[in-house]
């Protein structure tokens, strides 16, 4: 979401006549976007602030500005803690940068705009860029959220649920596939109650609004909450040839007790029947979660809960984080907290955990042919010409990442016509060897057949 939302505010710098640089040495004007979802990229934002002030005495004309969760949960205290920052906005005041930055720039004043109220139109939206011919992108459909997770900020620093108005995002999507983009993911906090509180149509009924963009290959979407997955969404993976095979499905924990202390509102065995749901309409489909190790009252009971739901699911991929207290979440009140050390191992053991199950997906689908989005060069390629030798990469439905080579007889009707790095292509790929992370492939030709 803060991808998305810097993105937002390039889109309306660019009429002031900013355009992004590749370092902080070169800009005039720096915004740090910021994420307070935990406490370690909190901290993160004061280190990277407090490197900045020696660029501001070379270039006195330099603006700094912080933007986003951090900055609508700390307002004031930003401008007090470091002096060189110009300008603190929230959440939902994007819309009033352009307006900001011009007002610090001729009055050379700061300013603090962290309003947080019904009244601003946070779905209001600008045209997006696409500097970096980007294959696949974010694009936001609702914002805020109203679940209330005990150990969540969002619902304090995003404000409440709202979704954004569906031909905004069919026109955004339209203009981003006129660009080059051939993939979106479609973000929300909770994107099942997409429509429910404005009256609006269905998540599941805007998918299909999406899907008929011509030129758009693929949609993703994420986060959907597990208490809302409802049937029509579920059916989707059935029925929309263009909804990629994954689902990022946040579980938090295996124990119905946490669940209940997390205000989760659903119970491990609806879980688990989701799951089969899911996998009975969609065999194939990758199912990825996030889970929180220590939360306060975590018992090794509880811990074993959740490492027993790891195996019976057996995820594609998992993010786990150790619980930090959040500012207002309730569960910062919450007496039996866990000791760090603690969870320190509980955090390396489900990687451990995890680990036997990334190799197993992974390794299920060496010998067989894929269908890949490309996205261009893979990391190790430097430059910018394709030859024999020429790695690139690209993306599985299951969004799994393929580095692959040209199959020899085919790469010159494969690179033929097409855009250098050979990018947004939907390619059939061999996939030879499965890494413990990626997988290693053959490019075999493109789809539809030519
Ligand atoms: N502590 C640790 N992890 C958290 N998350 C959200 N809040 C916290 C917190 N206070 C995790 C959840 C969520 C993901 C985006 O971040 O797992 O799904
Ligand atoms: Fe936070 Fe829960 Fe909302 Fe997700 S659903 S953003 S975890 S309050």
């Amino acid at each position: 979401m803060n991808v998305y939302d810097s993105e937002q505010m390039c889109a309306r710098l660019k009429p002031l006549g900013y355009q992004p640089v590749t370092s902080a040495e070169k800009a005039d004007l720096i915004i740090v976007n910021t994420c307070a979802i935990r406490e370690k990229p909190v901290q993160k934002v004061f280190s990277f602030l407090g490197r900045l002030p020696h660029l501001k005495r070379k270039n006195p004309d330099l603006i700094i500005g912080v933007g986003g969760c951090v900055a609508q949960q700390e307002g004031s205290a930003i401008l007090k803690r470091m002096p060189h920052v110009d300008l603190v906005f929230g959440t939902q005041t994007i819309g009033r940068l352009a307006d900001n930055i011009r007002r610090i720039a001729l009055k050379k004043h700061r300013i603090i705009d962290i309003e947080m109220s019904p009244d601003i139109d946070s779905t209001d939206s600008a045209t997006p860029e696409n500097y970096n011919r980007d294959v696949s992108r974010f694009v936001t459909i609702m914002r805020g959220c109203d679940n209330y997770c005990t150990y969540c900020v969002v619902p304090y620093v995003r404000g409440r649920e709202i979704s954004r108005p569906p031909h905004q995002i069919v026109d955004e999507i339209r203009y981003l596939v006129n660009t080059g983009v051939r993939e979106v993911i479609l973000l929300g906090q909770n994107v099942n109650s997409y429509g429910k509180k404005k009256g609006i149509i269905t998540f599941a009924q805007l998918l299909p609004q999406i899907s008929a963009i011509e030129g758009l290959y693929r949609i993703r979407f994420t986060t959907s909450h597990p208490a809302d997955l409802g049937d029509d969404l579920i059916a989707s993976f059935q029925t929309d040839a263009k909804l990629c095979h994954h689902i990022h499905l946040p579980v938090q924990s295996g124990s119905d007790k946490i669940l209940k202390r997390m205000n989760r509102k659903y119970m491990r065995s609806a879980y688990l029947k989701k799951i089969d749901e899911l996998r009975a309409v969609c065999p194939d489909i990758a199912i990825t979660s996030d889970i929180i190790v220590g939360f306060p009252g975590e018992t090794e009971h509880d811990f074993k809960e959740t490492c027993n739901l790891i195996e019976r699911v057996e995820y594609d991929g998992l993010f786990v984080f150790k619980y930090s207290d959040r500012p207002n979440a309730p569960a910062a009140r919450f007496s039996d907290k866990v000791a760090e050390d603690e969870k320190q191992e509980r955090l390396s053991a489900i990687l451990t955990l995890q680990e036997r199950y990334t190799i197993k997906k992974n390794r299920a689908l060496a010998g067989s042919e894929q269908i890949v989005l490309t996205e261009g060069f893979s990391k190790q390629h430097h430059g910018d010409d394709d030859d024999a030798t020429t790695q690139y990469s690209g993306r599985l439905s299951s969004n799994k990442i393929v580095n692959f080579v040209m199959c020899s007889d085919k790469r010159t009707s494969i690179t033929n016509d097409k855009r250098p790095g050979l990018k947004g292509e939907l390619i059939r790929v061999k996939i030879e060897k499965a890494l413990a992370h990626s997988l290693k492939g053959v490019a075999m030709g493109f789809l539809p057949e030519k």
